[in-house]
């Protein structure tokens, strides 16, 4: 078995590898002055089989690139068989078209890693579970939900409640609850197409009145949705809100409108690695449930 990773996440690729009793294998990438990305496999990878770790963080354009090139670069080697290791899969969110005239990214994305070849994809909470049919190849699709949970389960209450931010996180919601052992409250949340990035908190499904909120989320991005959210449990008389989330985007603003918003304390996961750690905002790692998965398709 060989294991490489690209350039997004390299703390969580060498926790993997700890785990695993084994280092990470050589590679070089280089990034021209104009952009363009030159992977270096400086390792025989012939009839092994190739773990490639990379998340699809910022820039989520070039990871993508350097991915596919890495791919590329590896199957020239003639391995056994190639598998992506993708803790965070970006443009899981364009999963349909929202309206006439947009891509379904999420299934290009998925179609262009399937030519590279890759043979298999492992990841974790996608945005949406459907895009696992949007691959031909097999997804091993992994949940956090239990990481997080662990976490959580020192503050939680008889009153504390699991929040989901919109109707599409419901069965996530369900399974951290479970968990848990607590009811679950549904948000509505109104997206403006027009404008990216700005959503509306707008109807609270539930009871949330001196209630402990866990709102639990895949991806904190701007933050907008999570900070709307808790300023619309506290107008309903939530006594607390805390926030989970499996991917810490935290682009734009996010961290001030973290700061800003009634949240006790927000969890993440380290799907994507940060240079400094926000102000309430704590990091468990997935690093074991991938090191797992390895070992099993391996
Ligand atoms: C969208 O439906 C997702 O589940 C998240 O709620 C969303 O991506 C969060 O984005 P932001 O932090 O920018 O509001």
């Amino acid at each position: 078995m060989k294991l490489f990773a690209g350039s997004s996440n390299e703390p969580l690729a060498q926790d993997i590898a700890s785990l695993l009793e084994t280092t990470l294998n050589q590679r070089e990438i280089i990034h021209f002055a104009d952009g363009e990305i030159r992977p270096w496999i400086q390792e025989d990878v012939r009839n092994e089989i190739v773990f490639v770790i990379q998340s699809f963080s910022s820039p989520m354009n070039d990871h993508i690139m350097e991915l596919i090139l890495l791919c590329d670069a590896i199957r020239r080697g003639a391995p056994r068989r190639i598998i992506g290791v993708i803790p965070y899969f970006g443009y899981a969110r364009q999963d349909r078209q929202h309206r006439s005239g947009e891509p379904v990214s999420a299934r290009v994305v998925a179609k262009m890693l399937e030519v590279v070849p890759m043979n298999e994809v492992i990841t974790i909470d996608l945005h949406n579970d459907a895009i696992v049919g949007f691959f031909r190849i097999p997804v091993l699709h992994l949940s956090a939900i239990p990481i997080l949970a662990k976490h959580l389960s020192t503050s939680v209450t008889p009153e504390s409640v699991v929040v989901s931010p919109d109707v599409g996180g419901v069965k996530r919601a369900r399974n951290l609850a479970e968990i848990l052992g607590t009811p679950i409250v549904v948000m509505e949340k109104k997206r403006n197409f027009d404008k990216a990035d700005v959503s509306e908190a707008f109807q609270i499904i539930g009871d949330v009145a001196n209630r402990s909120c866990i709102i639990l989320d895949d991806i904190i991005s701007t933050g907008g949705t999570i900070a709307n959210s808790a300023q619309a449990l506290m107008e309903a008389g939530a006594k607390e809100v805390r926030v989970a989330a499996t991917h810490g985007v935290f682009s734009g603003d996010a961290f001030s409108t973290l700061k800003n918003a009634p949240i006790t304390e927000t969890i993440v996961t380290d799907t994507i690695t940060r240079a400094k750690q926000p102000e309430r905002v704590a990091s468990t790692s997935v690093a074991a449930i991938l090191a797992q998965a390895i070992q099993k398709v391996a």
